[in-house]
């Protein structure tokens, strides 16, 4: 049984079929790279996850629970558990980021603002954004934008956390802080996909690649297989041979 379990999903757009029959799953603590060329369908795939999109038909499961199956309201309970980092941060550009921060907790729990704002502090601390809780998002550079999207997702101690590409567009010492907050995530237990394109990264931190093309996952593997398979699907794509 694993944490999350995709099987069989299937959806279209228009006339364009993206997903023709996915299914993977992912065990409690793993983390699971999700590679494919742009546009494959990865970032439908975690929208799905947290009910922000529903498949056309397949069954997703997320620690037990049917999330295909819920009604919207339902859906929240999921959202407390699974944290989703938005590709490209997704904050909101007229709250500072304390306040961006603060959301999560003032939506989903009842801790008194003291609380709240001694948590925030903290878990600013955490990431290397101390002294900036009184900024507005476009006044931080790209890479704290991506770090104060993954503080706000770490808010409610999620057990699973979708990471759609953390670490695009960031220098090498911030890619390098993003995969020591994915592993010591992980060290904690935590669930994880990570969608990436950035391979270096998907290699220090997945136990798991699986590669979305044409529709379906057509390789998957644990990164010792992969390394043994070196003329396996995984490998074209990694060396810009398949997409
Ligand atoms: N709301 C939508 N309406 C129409 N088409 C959509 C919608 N959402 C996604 N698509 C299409 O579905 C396909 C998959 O999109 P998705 O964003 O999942 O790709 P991706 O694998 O995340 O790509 P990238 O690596 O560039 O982020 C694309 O062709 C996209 O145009
Ligand atoms: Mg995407």
């Amino acid at each position: 049984m694993g944490m999350i379990e995709v099987e069989d999903f299937k959806k279209s757009f228009g006339s364009k079929q993206v997903h023709k029959g996915v299914s993977f799953y992912v065990k409690t603590g793993e983390c699971l790279g999700l590679i494919g060329g742009s546009g494959a369908g990865k970032s439908v795939i975690l929208r799905s996850l947290i009910g922000l999109e529903r498949p056309d038909s397949g069954k997703i499961v997320i620690d037990g629970t049917e999330v295909t199956a819920l009604k919207e309201r339902e859906l929240v309970e999921v959202r407390k558990k699974v944290a989703y980092v938005f590709q490209g941060g997704a904050l909101f550009d007229s709250m500072t980021v304390f306040e961006n921060l603060a959301y999560p907790l003032r939506e989903h729990t009842q801790l008194s603002e003291t609380e709240i704002r001694r948590k925030i502090l903290h878990q600013l601390e955490e990431f290397g954004l101390g002294g900036n809780e009184n900024l507005l998002p476009a006044s931080l550079s790209g890479g704290m934008q991506k770090r104060v999207g993954l503080a706000r997702a770490m808010m409610m101690s999620p057990e699973v956390v979708l990471y759609d590409e953390p670490t695009a567009g960031l220098d090498p010492y911030n890619t390098k802080k993003i995969q020591e907050h994915i592993l010591d995530l992980k060290r904690r237990g935590v669930t994880s996909i990570l969608v990436t394109h950035d391979m270096p990264t998907a290699f220090a931190v997945c136990d798991k690649l699986a590669i979305l093309l044409n529709g379906r996952i057509e390789a998957q593997g644990t990164m010792e297989q992969l390394e043994k398979d070196s003329k396996g699907l995984i490998a074209k794509f990694i060396n810009g041979e398949a997409a």
